[in-house]
């Protein structure tokens, strides 16, 4: 007999009416693909939200409590899109542990608790997977576990956050206000319903942090990262990067050096040669240099609501498939190496450096101070503004103590502005 597969979801938002759409739309293809038939039921809603017309569309019964859901032995499927931490660890543990395959694309909930719901899926034999919760649209994780499984990963860097892609795009190509880009990202469905995690890097940390677990198998917090938005960046140093034939980009790196690894996500000034450069509004870019593949890039949507949920659908598609082969619970990730982080004095980089001193200190004072502390300089750019000179310098490979060092020349002559790090192509 024909197998029927019932899915409930929690949260019909932006990607949770997508996700709804976009099964409905492929039904037909993935019956056959998979040889079952996939429903979503039932819905998890806020008593505030009206979705009945909706529901009614899509033919949906609405529920606002979960246990309508869980309890509910005809559905196998529960897809989490309620976003946040809680309630979302409660009630995806609650679907684990009563026997229910889950499915979600909440990068704060796996970054921060991943392991201790994936413990939960394991014990009840059923999977968790989250192609979603990174990179939208791209399926980087699958690709991961199964592509790079015979190669070694050495450093994986990327654009994953579209909303702040998004805005840096618009107002340096449009010429937007930082209020009304975020604004737009908003209202596009991009950002996240508190959007001050897109604008301080956090969103991109916690994709970072599910990015390392897949390509080294290790975990790091966030408060193994070095993590910086966009918030405060100026303009000056957009154009001075522009002028040294970069461009600015919010770059999530996580790189192995021996047998240690550096996380971090900050804005980077990154070569106009370099695929990174060009991506533009919510797209992201994942980069990534292996032993055996060498470089590869994966580009596509990082936000929005179908190509979100698409890549929430997939996984549905997962689950049906192993369903029906009669695969009880396989893990999206079993990969687990101990790895400790690089130390400063192995984390090499090249840095810019902009800082605002006395009119009459000049760049040659500067390159010499610096070179006092071992950093050469390898370009700069001076600049008075009022009484003031502004000078910028990229400085060459140096490990985090000298870019200290370097930091500590800025603050002792004048002030230090901004520091980021370089990438060529
Ligand atoms: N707010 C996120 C972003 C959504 O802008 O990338 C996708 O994770």
């Amino acid at each position: 007999m024909e197998k029927q597969l019932r899915v409930g979801i929690l949260g019909l938002g932006v990607v949770g009416s997508g996700a709804v759409k976009v099964l409905a739309a492929q039904q037909e293809k993935i019956k056959e693909q998979t040889g079952v038939t996939i429903s979503i039921v039932k819905a998890l809603v806020r008593p505030t939200e009206d979705k009945k017309q909706f529901a009614e569309d899509y033919g949906l019964e609405l529920t606002t409590e979960l246990t309508d859901i869980i309890e509910d032995s005809s559905i196998e499927i529960v897809i989490e899109l309620i976003g946040k931490v809680d309630p979302a660890r409660q009630f995806i543990a609650a679907a684990l542990e009563k026997g229910k395959h889950v499915v979600t694309a909440n990068k704060d909930l796996i970054a921060q608790h991943g392991v201790e719901l994936v413990e939960i899926a394991k014990k009840n034999q059923v999977s968790l997977f989250y192609e979603a919760s990174v990179a939208g649209g791209i399926p980087i994780l699958r690709t991961l576990t199964a592509n790079y499984l015979a190669d070694e990963i050495t450093n994986i860097r990327g654009i994953v956050n579209g909303t702040t892609n998004y805005m840096l795009t618009k107002m340096l190509e449009e010429g937007t206000s930082y209020d009304e880009a975020l604004s737009e990202a908003q209202k596009l469905g991009f950002a996240e319903s508190d959007p001050t995690n897109d604008v301080d890097g956090i969103d991109a940390a916690y994709k970072m942090i599910i990015l390392t677990q897949f390509a080294y198998g290790m975990d790091v917090s966030l408060a193994d990262m070095e993590i910086q938005g966009i918030r405060g960046l100026s303009i000056k140093d957009v154009l001075q990067a522009q002028k040294f034939g970069y461009e600015i980009k919010l770059i999530g790196e996580s790189v192995k050096t021996e047998d240690t690894v550096h996380v971090s996500v900050a804005p980077a000034l990154v070569s106009k040669s370099h695929p990174l450069a060009s991506i533009k509004y919510e797209y992201n870019g994942v980069f990534i240099n292996s032993t055996g593949i060498g470089q590869s890039m994966f580009y596509g949507p990082g936000a929005g609501s179908l190509p979100t949920a698409t890549s929430v659908i997939s996984d549905v598609t997962v689950i049906a498939e192993n369903i029906h082969a009669g695969i009880t619970g396989p893990q999206f990730n079993e990969y687990r190496k101990p790895l400790q982080l690089t130390p400063p004095e192995k984390d090499m980089a090249t840095y810019y450096l902009a800082g605002s001193f006395e009119s009459t200190v000049t760049v040659e004072e500067i390159t010499e101070l610096l070179a006092a502390v071992e950093v050469d300089v390898i370009d700069s750019a001076e600049e008075t503004q009022e009484n003031r000179k502004r000078i910028v310098v990229l400085t060459s490979n140096i490990n985090r103590l000298q870019m200290e060092a370097a930091e500590a020349v800025f603050v002792k002559h004048g002030t230090l502005e901004r520091r980021m790090k370089v990438m060529e192509a």
